[in-house]
């Protein structure tokens, strides 16, 4: 019998590879679209740890990742030894994770976020009279102190392609972009960046912004992420002026060596069932993983249906 596959890209890996899948989104997305695929093989053109998230909320699939080095720096960034330590120094605290983390690391939290939820997630535990500590992401977490002023303890990892975004440059772009710009930036991205945006939000956050951006037609948009999403923000508004923000003066090329490891070879390869298969997770590591995913999913769907 043929086995169903469904491939499932996000939005930094390029043109090509979106158009051969059946869903293209956010982390939150396509974890929930993992989870309800009806589906022998999930072929994850994205990273790892969004491979794992799927075949923990769809074990019953075989979920295939195209390129076995498609990592990300929050993930190698974080020792999940020193972690635990750092988890036990905080025994009055709630541990919210963000999603860019290892299956091992996600069991060791008491909540896992996506930047679409983070904000609301962590309001909801402040008013339910919580204390929270924050990882892997440190500038995510240091903009949520700033902007709500919170007092998280925080890890300290980074993600490789936001944390090059900088301010300095951002300014001289600004300088020579003419009367109306605007700065739309994820939340991955260091705080003096945050500071300046007009949104920020996730993937999907930021091409909603776009969809229904209603200002001067020689607006000038910068968008500080990386930039496979400038490809969807330019097929759902080619009338825009939509430029990557710099990372040095001149230089517009954010881009992550993870997400482009998703080359159309291999996404053809992994939808014949060669790849790297998620099938190291034992079934405890699963469950104590789900979890906090799983209570993520549920107050999304709460608060956002
Ligand atoms: P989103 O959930 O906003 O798509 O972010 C995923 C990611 O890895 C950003 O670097
Ligand atoms: Fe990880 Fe950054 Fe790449 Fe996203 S863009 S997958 S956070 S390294």
């Amino acid at each position: 019998m043929t086995k169903r596959v469904v491939t499932l890209a996000h939005y930094y890996t390029q043109p090509e590879i979106q158009q051969m899948a059946d869903k293209v989104g956010d982390s939150l997305e396509l974890s929930l679209y993992a989870k309800e695929a009806n589906a022998d093989i999930i072929v994850f053109a994205g990273v790892r740890f969004m491979a794992e998230t799927a075949k923990i909320l769809n074990p019953q699939a075989e979920v295939i990742l195209p390129d076995a080095g498609s990592t990300c720096s929050l993930v190698t960034q974080t020792d999940v030894a020193a972690l635990a330590k750092w988890r036990k120094q905080h025994p009055d605290h709630v541990h919210v994770s963000y999603i860019n983390s290892s299956a091992e690391h996600k069991a060791l939290s008491d909540w896992i976020v996506t930047s679409r939820n983070v904000d609301d997630i962590i309001a909801h535990l402040y008013a339910e009279g919580k204390k929270v500590i924050f990882s892997p992401d440190r500038n995510m977490g240091g903009y949520l102190n700033y902007q709500y002023g919170y007092d998280m303890p925080l890890w300290s990892a980074v993600c490789e392609v936001h944390d090059k975004f900088n301010e300095a440059a951002l300014d001289e772009a600004f300088a020579v972009a003419g009367a109306e710009k605007y700065l739309i930036a994820h939340p991955e991205s260091p705080l003096p960046v945050l500071k300046k945006a007009d949104y920020v939000g996730s993937t999907s956050g930021m091409l909603n912004w776009v969809k229904q951006f209603s200002g001067s037609p020689d607006a000038v948009i910068f968008v500080a992420t990386e930039d496979g999403i400038l490809y969807n923000m330019g097929l759902a508004r080619p009338d825009l002026d939509l430029r990557q923000a710099p990372i040095y003066a001149g230089c517009q090329c954010n881009s992550c060596p993870y997400m482009k490891m998703n080359t159309i070879e291999a996404v053809k390869r992994a939808q014949q069932g060669v790849g790297l298969r998620i099938d190291y997770l034992s079934r405890e590591q699963m469950d104590a993983a789900r979890l906090p995913i799983e209570r993520m999913l549920e107050f999304s769907q709460r608060y956002y249906a």
